[in-house]
């Protein structure tokens, strides 16, 4: 009894020691080594959420909830990156700083072609954020109503920004979580909707002119998953393979996903302009990995475009404040193209990778089970799934292992040995995501340094999770039956 004691001592010393020279390490290099190649990250400190996505004149703005002091969350403020394609980002100013009514808590953003604001002119459009202002004087005082939403608009393509005069535009009616306002323009009303987080449930609001707001309904406080909060909602209308218009709704919720801590639902229904119907009762997730959260779409994507364009922030609250990077933290996921497919007489969301990611990789080239990787950042495609199970291993010379499997009914990613997990021991974890009853034949899964997120079918089941290997996983592994293919990445300009 006592030499186990001693023994087991032994061997935790050992282990706990290595984890604490692993981390030293990762501090002396500030975590760079897991900062992705292309996903989108902060030039520097805290990221969370993305807000205000909005395509402009050629650009897609990417804004997101940042504390440029800090490398955990703070006093949030509004960073600001363009894009022409999503995948290479040029980091801008911060647009919005806190002032006196508060932090910058995530929104949206919008083009105000009508002009219904009065902040611009027919021929130069205001592009008018929408978000919400967290008191945190208030917040420590112990009142309810510290959260009430705000706007800001730029004439000049979002360098610039002025905040409303006479802000907030949506005052507190005494709810503590009232917040993350989604903003689009209703053509068949002739009007703005808002979609609102509420504490356990959804309030819809309409406008005239961004300023002046009229509650129309509230929904889901019997409906969906409410094992936390409600955050970060959407909605959009998207069209399935048949034809069938619907509309979707997003709404984040934290903790109560289905790996703990955060994720986020989705609801298929229709929406009159004034309320939301959802078509059933099945509670649906955009993602089954841990670590996709706060993901919205972007606004004003041309007609002639006409994609649903998604984006999520890559952590989780569970400990999205200690994972070792230093220099930054937190990357996006890749942007997916989200469509609407009936299988079986269900809907389902697919998260589908745009295209504008193909020009990232390279060829695509066979490889055999066992194969060295030259790469930290790459794609594997597996095609020609048998039906029975299948196993694809991603590991290290250090005996680190990341394993991504399907059984007949589950697919599954084992983190559990993928790398340094010490930081919060909800991270080493197996993540199980169910399967549609139809024949699963592809999987496409994006890997950089420390993410990897796996599609099932053209993402008509989608797992995003975080790694951190000490060492870039160098080779892979696979069961028989599948043919597996890897596209290496080429070049990203991402300035830091
Ligand atoms: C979601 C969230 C939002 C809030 C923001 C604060 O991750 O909690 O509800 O606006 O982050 O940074």
């Amino acid at each position: 009894m006592k030499y186990s004691t001693i023994l087991f001592a032994i061997i935790f010393y050992g282990c706990a020691s290595t984890i604490k020279q692993e981390e030293s390490l990762q501090s002396t290099s500030g975590g760079e080594e897991y900062r992705p190649v292309y996903h989108f990250t902060p030039s520097g400190n805290w990221m969370n959420d993305p807000n205000g996505m909005v395509y402009f004149k050629g650009e897609y703005h990417l804004f997101y909830q940042h504390y440029p002091d800090s490398n955990v969350w703070g006093p949030m403020h509004w960073g600001h990156a363009v894009s022409t394609d999503m995948v290479n980002w040029e980091h801008l100013p911060i647009a919005l700083y806190p002032d006196s009514l508060g932090y910058i808590f995530s929104g949206s953003a919008v083009i105000d072609w009508q002009n219904t604001t009065g902040f611009g002119t027919a021929d130069n459009p205001a592009m008018v954020a929408i978000y919400t202002y967290h008191d945190p004087v208030g917040a420590d005082s112990g009142a309810v109503d510290f959260q009430y939403q705000g706007i800001a608009y730029s004439l000049d393509k979002g360098r610039s920004w002025t905040k409303y005069k006479n802000n907030p535009v949506l005052p507190n009616p005494g709810i503590i979580d009232f917040r993350d306002p989604k903003v689009f323009w209703n053509e068949s009303f002739g009007q703005w909707t808002m979609i609102l987080a509420v504490k356990d449930h959804i309030n819809l609001y309409s406008s005239p002119n961004l300023v002046d707001w009229t509650l129309e309904s509230e929904f889901g406080q019997t409906i969906g998953a409410h094992g936390g909060v409600w955050e970060c909602p959407d909605l959009f209308q998207l069209t399935d393979q048949n034809g069938l218009a619907q509309w979707v709704m997003l709404v984040s919720i934290n903790p109560g996903g289905p790996q703990g801590g955060s994720a986020t639902q989705y609801f298929v229904g229709d929406f009159d302009g004034s309320v939301f119907t959802p078509a059933d009762t099945v509670t649906r997730w955009v993602d089954h990995g841990a670590d996709n959260y706060a993901g919205v779409t972007w606004s004003d994507v041309p007609q002639s475009d006409g994609r649903r364009l998604f984006l999520g922030w890559m952590s989780n609250w569970q400990y999205a404040n200690v994972v070792p990077t230093y220099n930054w933290r937190s990357a996006m996921t890749i942007p997916r193209e989200l469509k609407l497919k009936t299988i079986e007489g269900k809907p389902i969301l697919q998260s589908v990778p745009v295209a504008e990611l193909e020009t990232l990789f390279g060829d695509i080239q066979l490889v055999g089970s066992g194969v060295k990787i030259g790469a930290d950042a790459f794609r594997v495609d597996v095609y020609g799934l048998p039906d029975k199970d299948f196993e694809l291993v991603l590991s290290n010379a250090k005996a680190e292992r990341l394993v991504i499997a399907l059984n007949s009914n589950e697919l599954i990613v084992d983190r559990t040995a993928a790398g340094i997990s010490s930081f919060e021991k909800a991270f080493s974890a197996v993540h199980r995501a169910p399967l549609p009853a139809v024949g699963i034949d592809r999987l496409q899964i994006y890997v950089d340094r420390a993410s990897v997120e796996v599609f099932v079918n053209d993402g008509q089941v989608v797992l995003t999770d975080l790694v951190f290997p000490t060492e870039p996983y160098n080779t892979i592994t696979y069961s028989n039956g599948a043919k597996v293919g890897i596209a290496p990445v080429k070049t990203v300009s991402q300035e830091l």
